[in-house]
């Protein structure tokens, strides 16, 4: 399994402020839902895995979830913890890795992994979906992005397992493996949950990538 080393590169991205720069805004589709699923009164325990410096995390603790934020890149965790404490949230963190979190079946109404789960080859990524299914609760909505196969830059790099690349071109968190998911793909993987919307975007300003946008329900 190749897993979890992308997280060194993050931890040296979130240790600097110019790394943590472009990863301080919530996503609008991250807030969007979060919020409509609150306020529905059915969602409250929310776990943001793979959190960065937690810009979900504290949206998902603003809206008033109980939160959850796990990262292997302690600098992340760290930040997050600073920035949760001067808003006056509440958030629980653990240095954990995605493919093996420390919690019980069930723990979760809502998981949020954003540009988290493509960080290894294929084997890691089931792990990791694997682990999102144990710990969320049957009924309960699991919102997500993976590296979607239609990207161009697989044409670049080296493929180290099946779908799964690196680059060696000493950018970011190039050098660790990256696994990009056909649409049949992400529908096997996903076969035990409802799809609220799955979409193929391109990545701004980054026309190399396209990103599977995702919310599913858990039906068993
Ligand atoms: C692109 S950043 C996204 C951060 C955050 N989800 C966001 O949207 O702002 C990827 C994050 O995933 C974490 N990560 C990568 N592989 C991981 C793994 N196997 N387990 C836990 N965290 C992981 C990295 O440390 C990094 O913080």
């Amino acid at each position: 399994m190749l897993n979890g080393t992308a997280a060194e590169a993050w931890n040296e991205i979130w240790s600097t402020e110019e790394g943590r720069e472009g990863w301080l805004a919530p996503e609008p589709e991250v807030t969007d839902l979060a919020t409509r699923l609150f306020e529905g009164g059915a969602y409250r325990q929310a776990l943001d895995m793979g959190c960065g410096v937690g810009r979900h995390a504290l949206e998902l603790a603003r809206i008033g979830y109980r939160t959850t934020a796990t990262d292997l890149a302690s600098a992340g965790l760290e930040h997050l913890g600073r920035a949760a404490e001067v808003a006056g949230l509440q958030i629980a963190t653990r240095e954990a890795a995605s493919t093996e979190l420390p919690f019980d079946d069930a723990s979760f109404d809502y998981v949020v992994a954003y540009n988290v789960i493509h960080h290894g080859d294929e084997d890691a990524v089931q792990r990791s979906l694997a682990e999102v299914q144990r710990v969320l609760r049957i009924g309960g909505v699991f919102q997500a992005t993976l590296l979607s196969r239609r990207s161009t830059a697989p044409s670049s790099g080296v493929e180290v397992s099946p779908n799964t690349y690196i680059w060696e071109d000493g950018e970011g968190d190039h050098r660790h493996p990256h696994y990009f998911c056909d649409g049949r793909t992400l529908n096997a993987f996903l076969r035990d949950y409802d799809w609220l919307y799955l979409e193929d975007r391109p990545v701004d300003d980054l026309p190399e990538y396209r990103h599977w946008h995702f919310a599913a329900e858990r039906r068993q």
